[in-house]
């Protein structure tokens, strides 16, 4: 059985027909490009694996212990607080989450971001950057729906 394992789904948005019967095996450590036209689906595919949006028919699984991170193609232009601020989420302040701080900060510096950097002082490309560090911080698996740039540096 493959780590994800999408069978069979169907997809309708009003009467249009986005997915018919499509279906993708992800081994672990594998790593997929989507390719596809604007519009052809690829952020949708990417949010019914995360379960934000549910298919008509079919089956989506992967293991439960796996969390599921989506970085958005849309790059928020104000976020408040520094870049360790945003990075740690709401993890920030937990007495528990020691675990987290720590890949939070391993996070940062393989990325090569500034912690105490103010989110909204960088540019378009840093920001980016520092939600792909969120999004991977403490996760097993990862999506990304965005440009070639920062998934070429996601794969360092
Ligand atoms: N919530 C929604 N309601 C209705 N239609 C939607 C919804 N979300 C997406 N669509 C439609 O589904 C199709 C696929 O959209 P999607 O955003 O997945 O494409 P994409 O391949 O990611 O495009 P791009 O390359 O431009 O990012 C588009 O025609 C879009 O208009
Ligand atoms: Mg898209």
């Amino acid at each position: 059985m493959a780590y994800i394992n999408i069978q069979n789904v169907e997809l309708n948005f009003g009467g249009t027909r986005l997915f018919d019967d499509i279906g993708l095996n992800v081994e672990q450590g594998e790593r997929v490009v989507l390719v596809g036209r604007n519009g052809s689906g690829k952020s949708t595919l990417l949010r019914l694996i995360e379960g934000s949006v549910k298919p008509d028919a079919g089956n989506i699984a992967y293991p439960k212990r796996c969390r599921c991170a989506h970085l958005s193609q849309m790059v928020p232009q104000a976020l408040p607080g520094t870049v360790l601020d945003v990075v740690s989420g709401d993890s920030r302040g937990n007495e528990d989450s020691e675990d987290k701080r720590q890949q939070v900060n391993i996070m940062i510096s393989r990325l090569g971001l500034d912690a105490e950097r103010f989110f909204n002082s960088l540019s378009a490309g840093l920001k980016r950057q520092v939600l792909l560090a969120r999004a991977l911080a403490g996760k097993r698996i990862y999506f990304c729906s965005t440009n070639r740039q920062t998934i070429w540096t996601s794969m360092r």
